[in-house]
This record gives C-alpha cells, sequence and structure tokens, in this order.
C-alpha cells in the first residue's frame, strides 16, 4: 500500500526502540508515504536500542536524543529538527509509556509513590511537555496532527495495567484539553488513538500480557488491531483526509470496546465448566 498520503509532510516520532514499537512501525509507513522524520527516543533507549537501522531504512533521518520529561531536551529537539526539516512541523507521534511499578512487579494497591510520579511524567505530562514546547516555539504548521497512544485501561479497570491505567486516563485529558487551546490558537489537532493489546517491550511487561491478548483476540468481532494496522491509522490522522478530528480518544481495537461478550469466550467459558464440571 503506497499512496503518498504523507508527501512534504515533515514529522517527529517518538518512541521507536525496537522493530516490535509501534513507533518504529509508524516511521517506517510514514517514510514509504512521503514523509520526512526525525526520530527520538530518551537517551539510554538510544544507546541500548537499534535506532540506527531504522535511521538508515528512513532515508537517513536524522536521530535526535530527548527524554521527554525533559524542558531543554524537547526544545532542542525540536529546535534541531525545524533545522533538519528547514521549516515547520506537520505532525507529530508519541509512543511514550513507562512504570516502574510495572517494572519492579509492585501492586497497585501497594504502591510506591515516587515510582507512581515517575509514571504520570513519562506517560502522561510528556504529552504536555511536547505541546507546550511546541507551541511555545511555535514550531507547528496550521493544520498540524498529534498522536499520542493510549489503552482502553483508561476507561476500564485492567488489574495488571497497574498504575499505567492512569497515566492513560490523563494522557487522554490532555490531548482532550490542550487539543482545545491548540486548535483555537493554530488549527493543532491531538488526538489519542486507544490501540489493541500489541507485544512489543512496553506490552509485554505488563502482568499477564499473553492471557489478555488471547483474551482481546476472542472479544474482537474485527480480532486485536497489529501493529502494522496502528500504523496505518496513525498515517491517516496525519494525513488531510482527517482535518477536522480533534480531542478525541479513537478505539482502534477491532471492535473491542464495544463488546460485550463474544461467543468465541461464551464457547470456551462453556467448556471449561464442562471440564470442571
Ligand atoms: N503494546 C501495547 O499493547 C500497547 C497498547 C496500547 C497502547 N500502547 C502504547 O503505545 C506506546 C508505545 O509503546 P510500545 O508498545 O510500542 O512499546 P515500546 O516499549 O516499544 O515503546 C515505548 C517507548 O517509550 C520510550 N520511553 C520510555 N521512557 C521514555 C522517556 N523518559 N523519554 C522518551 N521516551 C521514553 C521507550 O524508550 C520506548 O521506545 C506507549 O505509550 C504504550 O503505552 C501500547
Amino acid at each position: 500500500m503506497n499512496h503518498q498520503l504523507l508527501k512534504g509532510k515533515k514529522g517527529i516520532i517518538f518512541g521507536a526502540l525496537d522493530e516490535r514499537s509501534l513507533g518504529w512501525k509508524v516511521a517506517q509507513r510514514a517514510t514509504h508515504e512521503g514523509a520526512q522524520i526525525v526520530l527520538t527516543n530518551a537517551p539510554i533507549a538510544l544507546r541500548m536500542g537499534k535506532i540506527n537501522e531504522l535511521a538508515k531504512e528512513c532515508n537517513n533521518a536524522p536521530v535526535i536524543p530527548a527524554d521527554a520529561t525533559s524542558m531543554p531536551d524537547l526544545e532542542n529537539l525540536f529546535q534541531k529538527s525545524m533545522e533538519a526539516f528547514g521549516g515547520k512541523i506537520d505532525f507529530v507521534l508519541h509512543s511514550v509509556g513507562m512504570s516502574p511499578n510495572v517494572r519492579k512487579n509492585i501492586p497497585y494497591t501497594d504502591t510506591n509513590y515516587e515510582n507512581f510520579h515517575k509514571t504520570l511524567d513519562i506517560s502522561a505530562l510528556s504529552l504536555h511537555r511536547v505541546l507546550q514546547v511546541a507551541m511555545k516555539m511555535d514550531a507547528l504548521n496550521e493544520w498540524s496532527s498529534v498522536v499520542a497512544l493510549s489503552y482502553i485501561a483508561a476507561q476500564r479497570s485492567f488489574p495488571g495495567y497497574n498504575d499505567m491505567a492512569d497515566a492513560k486516563a490523563l494522557l487522554e485529558s490532555i490531548a482532550r484539553s490542550f487539543g482545545y487551546h491548540y486548535g483555537f490558537a493554530k488549527k493543532v489537532r491531538v488526538n489519542t488513538i486507544s490501540q489493541s493489546p500489541t507485544p512489543t517491550t512496553a506490552g509485554s511487561g505488563v502482568a499477564g500480557f499473553d492471557v489478555f491478548f488471547e483474551y482481546a483476540e476472542k472479544m474482537s468481532p474485527l480480532g486485536n488491531a497489529s501493529g502494522e494496522d496502528c500504523a496505518n491509522y496513525c498515517l491517516s490522522l496525519f494525513s488531510d483526509y482527517t482535518r477536522m478530528v480533534t480531542m478525541q480518544n479513537l478505539f482502534h481495537d477491532g471492535g473491542f470496546s464495544a463488546t460485550g461478550v463474544s461467543e468465541p469466550i461464551v464457547d470456551q467459558m462453556t467448556k471449561a465448566l464442562q471440564v470442571n464440571g
């Protein structure tokens, strides 16, 4: 599939750690669709990951380190990106998430608050920081599109998701609140995409991931949305075909969010009851 949907557009892509990352797939697809991109990630992730391979594949995209919780890093990122592009930016993908509590297996009800603050700062406030820096530097063209990636634990309880659930609720709220201000100020749109569980480093780090991946697969009429599908949806939001969409949380989950129960789940429960009975 190649429609040159993003021909002439310039964007910054956060969070490509390895080939499974959603950010990685967006970078590949955006380049394929004609965009010019800058890649960024936290300095430590750049040292450990293999972003240079991706950069090469993306027409030698510049790689600019930035910790998404650091204002000076973000200012440097936007400044250097505009220099590399020779102008302003048309789209940003925020694909950033990390919870020290999840990493350390600390239960939600016994949370460590220092970790909790870090979760919120890295996974949610970072979107506010990105938007604030972009707005102050007037770095985004009119009708630009900013997309952040979320998960349905923002609306419903998924116990293994821990404090990331609260971070996603805040992330979606920031998209709405900042989207209001940026829309009036500069016609910039801000949305979140609520993606199906996807086997990536961040995704598989959540307790019980394999089980709820299978559960979501069976609950969703279309099955789980893959990382590639997620990338395509991001591209549509960066494109001019979605100019009037802003301040939304958009479910990209094969119908999971609108399904109460599905026949495959009922069948499985019935079989389990028969075996146990
Ligand atoms: N994988 C899933 O099941 C799933 C589902 C819905 C939403 N999401 C969201 O998608 C986004 C991308 O995650 P992924 O699944 O591709 O996993 P991933 O682990 O590949 O990506 C997460 C990225 O966040 C980056 N990051 C962490 N701390 C950072 C910091 N301080 N500054 C800058 N970057 C930092 C990491 O280096 C990494 O590249 C996350 O927001 C995640 O919550 C994932």
